[in-house]
């Protein structure tokens, strides 16, 4: 069994729920691009709503880092990777946590005790030493000079708010050199395999902790890493789970991984990275913006890589490597089995639009770097050959040069001065675009939002929204599927308000004040103290929210619903566009 069933049903005995791995791209958190740690899903639930599996749950969450996107290529950095995960939502605490975390590792994956170390919070101005974990460790076995204390690197936090603890790092010896009695944090050798974090506080924007209304734990353990632990590998791209990756690689190159080690691993990483991206369901394409644009800087940063191996460029290299990754994971992960043409041809599609300009691209380049990069040759080589700045940026840096980043950064604004759709800039409250289109999505959301209250009953709650260019998608709290005639109704009553030519008002208004007069919002902590609230007609809608809608609803035109389906347990989306 791989250590993903092994995790899962471990924490099964013990009385979790698995539940199903988020997307990539999250749903309500407009706070990042990508879902960077298992916990982040799960956020609103950290502080304090009622979750629908329970109070201890457990599962993989796949997640996306792409800020050092320059690490890839070194053994153990990834952009896509899985999390394992369990958590407890006040339930359980410290005792049993440690105490499972323990005899998981010791018991189930049968690694000796000898050959762990833990750091633990070692207290500051706000907050105490851990005395509780401290105590619990040594009574597990961990001897008093395995057990490290810091500061900072045992509180942690997603980002710069939110729910967040003290917390306990679990480390491996990684080695085959005697291992010293002492565990010190700064020898490389001990690898962190596991971390255990006590939320029982959440951080406001001002800097201030208040206690979190329950105390939960959550715990996140990277599977590459403890895949190629388990293995007895130092280079996690020579376990199990990426060997057959390699191996394709190698065969399509006709290379040996030896000596082409980093661009075989960024080719394996990044296109795994593009391949989840463009099996989400939030249906990012490459792009020149957020998602799209990381994305496109993957496949993009991919395409360079093999054609240093001499991959020719033109086969279907990118589809078979592509396919690989997809068998190797679609039992996991069912979305690659439903998207897996609409993978293949985003791939297809990117390399054909790169593979135009990138030869030209390379040759300007060559021309031009016989000095430093100003900006305006950054730009032209974005504008005219689709070289993302980063990739100017990584070839620059192979020949030795700077790249005037702030030079490129000007051009590049002047340039978005001038096409007035691209710099309508980007909409504060994380709508995934403010064009006039998904404008109208917004607030044909929040008809819909309405329309089902009225036709399905007061218990409909948003749970999730995604729009694109296309379509708009709806996810709320409902216990049936839709019959014909709920849709229809819901369908029929979105276009009367929007025939009836209904104004819609943005109004200001303390937060206690907006929920005092019912108005509709999923996650109230995350809201400033002054909201904006937007009303529809006579309080026929009334929800929280950033924005941006239209004026009046008749600019809509006419709403349709395409789809009703199931998404996850008590909830039921909605696909809808606007025609
Ligand atoms: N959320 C914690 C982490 O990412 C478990 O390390």
């Amino acid at each position: 069994m791989n250590l993903k069933d092994l995790y899962i049903n471990f924490f099964v005995s013990k009385g979790h729920k698995q539940i199903p791995s988020s997307p990539v791209v999250p749903e309500n958190d407009p706070s990042v691009l990508f879902n960077t740690a298992g916990m982040q899903p799960l956020i609103p639930y950290l502080m304090g709503a009622t979750h629908p599996y329970g109070t201890r749950l457990t599962d993989y969450q796949k997640c996306i880092r792409t800020n050092d996107l320059d690490n890839i290529g070194d053994t153990y950095h990834h952009t896509f990777f899985e999390m394992l995960g369990n958590w407890s939502l006040g339930d359980y605490f410290k005792k049993e946590s440690l105490t499972w975390s323990f005899e998981f590792l010791t018991e189930v994956l049968n690694i000796p005790k000898e050959r762990l170390a833990v750091t633990i919070f070692a207290g500051n101005d706000s907050i105490p030493f851990d005395s509780e974990a401290h105590e619990l460790w040594l009574s597990l076995g961990i001897p008093e000079a395995r057990i490290a204390r810091t500061v900072e690197d045992n509180f942690w936090i997603a980002g710069e708010t939110g729910p967040c603890g003290p917390d306990s790092e679990i480390f491996y010896w990684r080695s085959n050199d005697p291992i010293p009695e002492k565990f010190d944090t700064e020898d490389v050798r001990w690898v962190e395999i596991w971390n255990n974090v006590f939320m029982q506080y959440e951080k406001h924007e001002d800097g201030s902790i208040t206690e979190l209304p329950k105390k939960n734990v959550d715990t996140g353990m990277g599977v590459e890493r403890t895949t190629a632990i388990l293995e007895g590998v130092n280079d996690n791209y020579l376990s199990s789970i990426w060997t057959p990756v390699i191996d394709l690689i190698k065969e399509i190159s006709n290379l040996d991984y030896t000596g082409n080690e980093k661009s075989m691993r960024i080719i394996a990483d990044h296109l795994r990275t593009a391949v989840f991206i463009l099996a989400d369901p939030a249906g990012i394409k490459p792009s020149n913006t957020d998602q799209g644009y990381i994305l496109r800087r993957l496949i993009r940063r991919a395409i360079r890589h093999a054609k240093k191996l001499n991959i020719d460029i033109n086969s279907d290299w990118e589809v078979r490597i592509a396919s690989k990754i997809m068998d190797l994971y679609e039992s996991y992960y069912s979305e690659l089995k439903d998207n897996r043409e609409i993978v293949l041809e985003g791939l297809k599609n990117e390399k054909v639009k790169f593979n135009r300009t990138l030869e030209k691209g390379l040759r300007e380049f060559e021309k031009v770097s016989n000095q430093d990069i100003d900006g305006v040759t950054a730009f032209h080589l974005f504008d005219t050959y689709g070289f993302p700045i980063e990739l100017t940026e990584e070839l620059a840096k192979e020949k030795g040069l700077k790249v005037d980043i702030e030079g490129y950064q000007a051009k590049f604004k002047e340039h978005q001065e001038l096409s007035r759709t691209a710099s309508a800039g980007k909409f504060k409250g994380g709508l995934a675009g403010n064009g006039e289109i998904e404008t109208k999505y917004h607030t044909a959301t929040h008809l819909l939002n309405a329309a089902l209250k009225q036709v399905v009953g007061p218990d409909v709650h948003q749970k999730g929204s995604n729009i694109t260019e296309e379509r708009m998608r709806f996810d709320f709290s409902c216990d049936h599927k839709l019959s014909d005639e709920e849709k229809n109704a819901a369908e029929a009553l979105v276009n009367q308000w929007i025939s009836e030519e209904l104004d819609v008002v943005r109004l200001e208004m303390p937060k206690e004040d907006a929920i005092k007069s019912g108005a509709e919002c999923m996650f109230i902590e995350k809201y400033p103290d002054i909201v904006s609230v937007y009303v529809i007609g006579d309080g026929i809608s009334k929800e929280l929210c950033g924005g941006p809608h239209v004026a009046n609803t008749r600019e809509l035109g006419h709403f349709k619903i395409v789809k009703e389906e199931a998404s996850s347990a008590g909830v039921r989306r909605i696909k809808a566009i606007l025609d």
